[in-house]
């Protein structure tokens, strides 16, 4: 399981999280909603150690990951699959050549390396890919590399940070069936931090809205749906003075 403790991280003055906490039950996925600049991204980074807290932790697996060592934390990160908000791939490499980065690291045999890598491909409709240059790939098709990248570790948990931001309707529907379906074939426990609502009602089977540094409220689709919490209500019902808020909110603790 994922576990924020208590999570406090600021940059300077600019206070991020102020005593997050949350769970992620395991073969779920849990939406983390948030306006632009929430903190949702510095979240996620805290799970695989990329950012460590001021105070509390971030434990998976009943570890704390700020506390694990160099060995520890490879093998953390074996473990969890990353989506990164922008695909960040590789632009010398092929498809296939991105893909096997990983697997290396995890000091698979070739044939081996070359077999998952087709399996994660065909996963996310993208055989026949593996290649092609990123340059050679429209926006979606890579996010969708991305995901085949984490998927080709068969991790245990996969983060998935914005999948659907900057796609079209179409292609972001995709990319949510893919989520499903990744949960459903892997039984992967997921999560997935968005400010895209039909994103998150269609992969969420919890949704937890982060807002000034806690989770505001967390619970299922339906129950978010029927919040009576005014400021869940702004933000799903996508009402200007929310975001007006929240920006005052940041400005206050801005430098
Ligand atoms: N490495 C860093 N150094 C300094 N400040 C940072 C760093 N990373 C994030 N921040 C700040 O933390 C705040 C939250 O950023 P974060 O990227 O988590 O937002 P977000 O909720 O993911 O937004 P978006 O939806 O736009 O991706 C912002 O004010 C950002 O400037
Ligand atoms: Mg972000």
């Amino acid at each position: 399981m994922i576990a924020f403790r208590e999570v406090y991280k600021a940059f300077g003055p600019n206070r991020v999280l102020e005593g997050l906490s949350l769970e992620v039950p395991d073969g779920q996925t849990t939406v983390i909603l948030g306006y632009s600049g929430s903190g949702k991204s510095v979240a996620l980074k805290h799970i695989v150690g990329l950012l460590e807290p001021d105070r509390g932790a971030v434990e998976v697996d009943g570890a704390a990951v700020h506390e694990l060592d160099r060995d520890g934390l490879a093998a953390l990160r074996s473990r969890v699959g990353y989506v990164f908000q922008f695909a960040a791939l590789f632009d010398s490499m092929t498809v296939a050549g991105n893909l096997a980065l990983g697997l290396r690291r995890q000091r698979l045999a070739d044939r081996e390396i070359g077999e998952r890598t087709d399996e994660a491909l065909s996963l996310v409709g993208l055989e026949g890919t593996q290649d092609l240059y990123p340059a050679e790939l429209s926006g979606g098709m890579r996010k969708r590399v991305g995901i085949a990248r984490a998927i080709a570790l068969r991790p245990r948990y996969i983060l998935y940070d914005e999948p659907t931001t900057g796609l079209d309707p179409v292609t972001a529907s995709v990319m949510n069936q893919l989520m499903v379906r990744t949960r459903e074939t892997l039984g992967v426990t997921s999560v997935v931090v968005t400010h895209d609502l039909k994103s998150a009602y269609t992969v969420g089977d919890r949704i937890a809205l982060l807002y000034r540094g806690v989770i505001r409220q967390v619970g299922t689709v339906e129950q978010i749906q029927r919040s009576h919490d005014p400021i869940v209500r702004q933000f799903i019902e996508g009402r200007p003075e929310a975001a007006a808020d929240a920006e005052q909110a940041a400005a206050e603790t801005a430098p």
